[in-house]
């Protein structure tokens, strides 16, 4: 009877009143050639509900001033209002203390971070990183230019041939060794949406000693993600994937980690003492925050989690697997679409072509329809080397993503193909 009631009110705390969610976006209200816009895109960047263009303008109208100098009443409060941020974003991933979030300009900047900060000072000729053939730019390029830079070697974790979106996990177990100093891993694949199993992965990580970075970007944004149960060392994401302003992200760093890097970038507010000679170093988060940082953008993505907790994580996930299910469903049956990653576990991305159609004019056809989707190579060009492509589209929904608009796509779809073939 008890269990009744319990299962009832989750189903209850489950639902996502679509509609109403919508009608929290103002650019969701837009119309393109008299459709509605249908954003499939959210991989890419999210679309930013009112209550976060609100903030925006709440602190320039009301509190912009610099943060950590000012002793007048507007700056304690926009002091206050980014530390209050800062405390909202940690809470979101559980971290075990604000210090340990460092807000940087995306993900990118936090990778490139780690790799200055910690890779340029515990690499040397003989270590490795091992990263995989799943990363994002972000998380290949930094890799390349600390392994130029030390001498350290880079190794890849491939994946599944032929390719169905998975890691092969045995390649791994023969590629971590006592040299390995750091695995680098993407969370959720922004190509084939791959839930990689990282607890798996961090955990043989760790019993080699070596540090474990994942990159989160597309994970964060769309379940729960709760640093302290996964252990990872690392771990950084962006704001504008999460309804929060662009020019934010996250790092975030166990605190022995932090303590011991050196910082990354020079300048105001990261020094405690600064003589002609030599400088120390402010406490963490600080140190790793050189400059005016971006004020608004973190005020703003305060108000972005806000939201997200108000909508449910939980909630926000089930709508979006029911959405890839619908998705994956309907493009099966759609013809000459050819579906790439069928990985057990995945968020809600869908990569695809259609036969005899080039993805960059699948998607112009889609756009006069008012439908965005991303056509190309989704900054991860290893992958559609594997996968013998250009270029693929993708589709990538969000908790105001509907069930008509995958239904506006497949017909985009056969409208493009009785155009085109
Ligand atoms: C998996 C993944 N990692 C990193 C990034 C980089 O994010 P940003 O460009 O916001 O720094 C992206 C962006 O698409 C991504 O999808």
């Amino acid at each position: 009877m008890l269990k009744t009631v319990k299962n009832s009110v989750k189903n209850d705390s489950n639902f996502i009143d679509v509609e109403k969610v919508r009608r929290d976006f103002p650019l969701l209200q837009n119309h393109y050639n008299g459709r509605p816009i249908a954003f499939l895109d959210n991989a890419a960047t999210t679309q930013k509900p009112q209550v976060v263009l609100d903030k925006l303008n709440e602190f320039y109208t009301q509190y912009n001033a610099n943060v950590h100098r000012a002793i007048y009443h507007i700056g304690e409060q926009a002091t206050r209002e980014y530390e209050d941020a800062r405390k909202k974003v940690s809470d979101f991933i559980n971290a075990p203390d604000p210090s340990t979030i460092i807000f940087t300009r995306g993900a990118t900047e936090a990778i490139n971070l780690v790799a200055y900060s910690w890779g340029r000072h515990n690499l040397s000729p003989g270590d490795e990183i091992l990263i995989t053939e799943m990363e994002h730019h972000s998380n290949i390029i930094p890799w390349q230019l600390a392994v130029k830079d030390t001498g350290a070697t880079l190794r890849y974790i491939p994946l599944h041939l032929p390719v169905d979106g998975t890691l092969d996990l045995q390649s791994l177990e023969v590629n971590l060794t006592n040299r390995t100093k750091l695995v680098a891993i993407v969370h959720q694949s922004n190509v084939f949406g791959t839930i990689n199993p990282v607890k798996k992965i961090i955990k043989a990580a760790q019993s080699v000693g070596a540090l474990v970075l994942l990159d989160s970007a597309q994970s964060v944004p769309h379940s729960k993600v709760d640093v302290q149960a996964l252990d990872c060392d690392f771990l950084v994401f962006s704001g504008h994937k999460m309804m929060g302003p662009s020019g934010v992200g996250v790092l975030y760093a166990k605190e022995t980690l932090l303590n011991s890097m050196e910082p990354f970038m020079g300048g105001g507010e990261m020094i405690s003492t600064v003589s002609m000679e030599y400088s120390t170093w402010n406490d963490i988060p600080w140190k790793f925050e050189a400059g005016t940082p971006n004020i608004a953008q973190a005020i703003g993505l305060g108000a972005a989690v806000d939201y997200l907790n108000e909508l449910n994580m939980e909630s926000i996930h089930a709508h979006e697997n029911e959405l890839m299910d619908y998705a994956s469903d309907m493009l099966k049956n759609t013809p000459r679409v050819i579906l790439y990653g069928n990985g057990s576990k995945r968020g809600a991305i869908i990569s695809f072509n259609v036969e005899g159609i080039h993805p960059h004019d699948l998607a112009q056809i889609l756009d006069q329809d008012g439908i965005a989707v991303r056509a190309g190579h989704h900054c991860a060009q290893p992958i559609m080397k594997r996968l013998n492509v250009p270029a693929t589209t993708r589709a990538s929904f969000y908790v105001y993503n509907t069930k008509d608009e995958i239904d506006r796509l497949c017909e985009g779809i056969e409208k493009a193909i009785n155009l085109l073939c």
